[in-house]
Order: structure tokens, then C-alpha cells, then sequence
């Protein structure tokens, strides 16, 4: 399985593995708008059939003082899970940010019952709680807003 950078040929097989994986789902232009904005922070792991079993997909919020990226949504096939691929999406997408775009932090929302997820950015990566809130999602499950630091070289 190897991680590459997504291109626009890959939005549909993201956006499947994104219907497999998640109740939260978004429209085809959504995809185009980060791709199109932000091509430097979508990832996708690839097998060796050239199946995209994982993907990252992320953007830069321009919309407050401090610059920062913000994960809207990760997920990797349940065939493919437990090979460290979210980490190295994850590590690929926060990079990204901090190299092109300058970003000083990510941020992003997991629902509290999601115990994987949780442990990745936590245990794995960094994140912590800077907040929740709360029936962020369409179910009223409440959201941890995480965010981790990212550490300028300049
Ligand atoms: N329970 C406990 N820990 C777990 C689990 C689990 N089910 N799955 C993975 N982990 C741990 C791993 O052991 C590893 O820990 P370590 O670094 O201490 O060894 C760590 O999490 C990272 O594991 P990876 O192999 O990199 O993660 P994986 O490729 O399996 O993907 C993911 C994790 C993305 C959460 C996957 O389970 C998934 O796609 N789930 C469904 C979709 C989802 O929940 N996406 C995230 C939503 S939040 C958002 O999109 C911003």
C-alpha cells in the first residue's frame, strides 16, 4: 500500500471509501472545492491493485486570526485498518500544512463514542481536547473539537 498525494481522478474512489466508512457525507463539489483550493492536503493510500483503500481529506481555515488546517475527514477501509495508513495520512496532511501553508495548528471533530479514532489522535498523534461540542453531529452525538500544535522550523 503506498500514500500519494490525490488527484482529481481519485475523488470518486475517496468519496466511496468516505460512504463506506462514515455517516458523514458530503457532495461531489466538496471534494472538488478542497482539491481545488488545497491540493497539497488530500491523500489517498493505494494497494497494489491500485484500489484506494484509505484517503485524507483536508483544508486550510481562512476564516480567524490564527492560520490553521482542519481535518474534515479521514477514514481507511475496514480490510486495511490497523497498518498504521490513518497515521500516515494524518502525517502526510499535517506536514503539508505546516510546510505550505505555515499552519500553527490542526484541528478537527471526532464523535466521543469513537474509540479508534480517539486513540489515534491522541496516543498516536498528539491532539488533545480544546473543546466539545456538544449534539455537533445530525444523531445529537456530541464532537471533540481536538487540536495539536505544529512546530515551526523558521
Ligand atoms: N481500537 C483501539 N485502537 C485502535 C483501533 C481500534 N479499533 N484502530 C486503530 N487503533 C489504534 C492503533 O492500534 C494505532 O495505535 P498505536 O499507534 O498506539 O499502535 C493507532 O490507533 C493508529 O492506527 P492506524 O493503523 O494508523 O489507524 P487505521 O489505519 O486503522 O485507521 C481509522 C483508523 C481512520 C479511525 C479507521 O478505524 C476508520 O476508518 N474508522 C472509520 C472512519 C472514522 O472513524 N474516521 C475518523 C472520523 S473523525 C474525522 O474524520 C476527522
Amino acid at each position: 500500500v503506498c500514500i500519494r498525494q490525490a488527484t482529481v481522478d481519485d475523488l470518486l474512489a475517496m468519496q466511496t471509501c468516505n460512504l463506506m466508512c462514515l455517516p458523514e457525507n458530503y457532495q461531489m463539489k466538496y471534494y472538488f472545492y478542497h482539491i481545488l483550493s488545497w491540493p497539497q492536503l488530500l491523500y489517498v493510500a493505494e494497494d497494489y491493485n491500485k484500489k484506494i483503500v484509505g484517503y485524507v481529506l483536508a483544508k486550510m481555515e481562512e476564516d480567524s486570526s490564527e492560520c490553521h488546517g482542519h481535518i474534515t475527514s479521514l477514514a481507511v477501509l475496514r480490510t486495511h485498518r490497523k497498518l498504521g495508513l490513518a497515521t500516515k495520512l494524518m502525517n502526510a496532511a499535517q506536514r503539508a500544512m505546516e510546510e505550505v501553508f505555515g499552519a500553527e495548528y490542526v484541528s478537527l471533530h471526532v464523535r466521543k463514542s469513537n474509540r479508534a479514532a480517539f486513540h489515534l489522535y491522541t496516543e498516536t498523534l498528539g491532539y488533545k481536547i480544546h473543546d466539545v461540542e456538544a449534539k455537533y453531529y445530525a444523531d445529537g452525538e456530541d464532537a471533540f473539537d481536538m487540536r495539536k500544535q505544529l512546530k515551526k522550523k523558521f
